[in-house]
């Protein structure tokens, strides 16, 4: 990879729908992949294939999927899958890419998909293993990785032995998930210094959300560690259903100006991204968008670039 590239996965139609009061018809969220694959972002988290009694917004995963295949063959279109009859649901529906996701303490694994943190562990390992023996592309997510809404902060051991896990599974890449939202940036970069020895830079993602206004900060301590590879969601939409007092994700469009002014390229059209944000405010039906909305909407990219 370029060391100035920057990569954003785009979560906005899975983190950022699952927790929606509204119910967003399924032509929508194809429509919304679309459009942020038409504003130049090449790896979207599109759905989840989870228990639709768990997140009914995630219900329509396999139309979903099955649509973005007809309006994004390109893109790279990880889904979230909790165990193995997601990962069969998933690959049935046409993935080439999945997540698992394990959280670092026990009481968030409970809360989240229902199991320990020693059976979560297991589960991850398995489907990681089916993933890869089937040829698809994996991620797994470590959430929780810096505090836990149930547990409190959570040590940097605990989430270097998870990561050694899930490589060791078969996780080409690890998503380290502030999941509520709750790190400032000098956590980030203690818990990247310790993780290096386990992690290559290359196959580490940073998962970020903006509850107390840190995101774009730990964003850039991420960066400046080395990582080039961020999850974020267009408008800011976002948040688990059961981490309580996480809000939304690190908004796309920070991001992208965030690279823009630091000399990173992440190669997204600015009015490409307004123009999702702008559709998400419909489905919605509330204003959205991340802390630089004002300069998306101002013009200002046009006359800049
Ligand atoms: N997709 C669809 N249905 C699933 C499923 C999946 N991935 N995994 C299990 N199920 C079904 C089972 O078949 C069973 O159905 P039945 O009642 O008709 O027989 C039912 O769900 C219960 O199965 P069980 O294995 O006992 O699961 P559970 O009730 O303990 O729930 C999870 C475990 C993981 C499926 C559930 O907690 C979940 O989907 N969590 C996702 C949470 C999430 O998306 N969080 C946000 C993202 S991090
Ligand atoms: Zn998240």
């Amino acid at each position: 990879m370029h060391p100035d590239a920057l990569i954003i996965t785009d979560v906005s139609p899975r983190d950022g729908l699952q927790n929606q009061a509204v119910h967003v018809p399924t032509e929508a969220k194809i429509e919304l992949v679309r459009l942020l694959a038409a504003a130049g972002l090449t790896s979207v988290e599109v759905t989840s294939f989870v228990s639709p009694a768990a997140v009914p917004q995630m219900a329509d995963a396999a139309e979903v999927m099955a649509g973005v295949q007809r309006v994004a063959p390109q893109l790279r279109a990880s889904v979230l899958v909790p165990n193995l009859k997601g990962l069969a649901r998933a690959m049935s529906a046409g993935a080439h890419e999945v997540a698992v996701v394990l959280s670092a303490t026990e009481t968030m694994n409970q809360r989240n998909i229902n199991m320990g943190l020693a059976t979560a562990t297991a589960v991850c390992e398995e489907t990681l293993r089916a993933a890869r023996k089937a040829g698809l592309a994996t991620r797994a997510y470590i959430a929780v990785a810096i505090e836990c809404p149930f547990e409190g902060l959570v040590g940097s051991t605990e989430v270097v032995a998870l990561c050694e896990r899930m490589l060791a599974a078969g996780a080409q890449e690890i998503v380290i998930a502030d999941t509520i939202g709750a790190a400032a940036p000098a956590q980030v970069t203690r818990l990247l210094r310790d993780l290096a020895g386990t992690l290559p830079l290359g196959q580490t993602a940073m998962h970020l959300h903006d509850t107390r206004g840190f995101g774009v900060a730990n964003a850039w301590a991420a960066i400046e560690a080395g990582i080039r590879r961020l999850d974020a969601s267009a408008g800011a939409i976002g948040g688990c259903p059961f981490a309580p007092g996480a809000a939304g994700n690190v908004a796309t469009e920070d991001l992208v100006l965030l690279a823009r002014q630091s000399g990173l390229h992440t190669h997204i059209d600015p009015d490409g991204l307004r123009a999702v944000v702008e559709f998400a405010e419909v489905q919605l039906k509330r204003p959205l968008g991340g802390r630089s909305m004002g300069w998306h909407r101002s013009g200002k990219s046009a006359a800049r670039s």
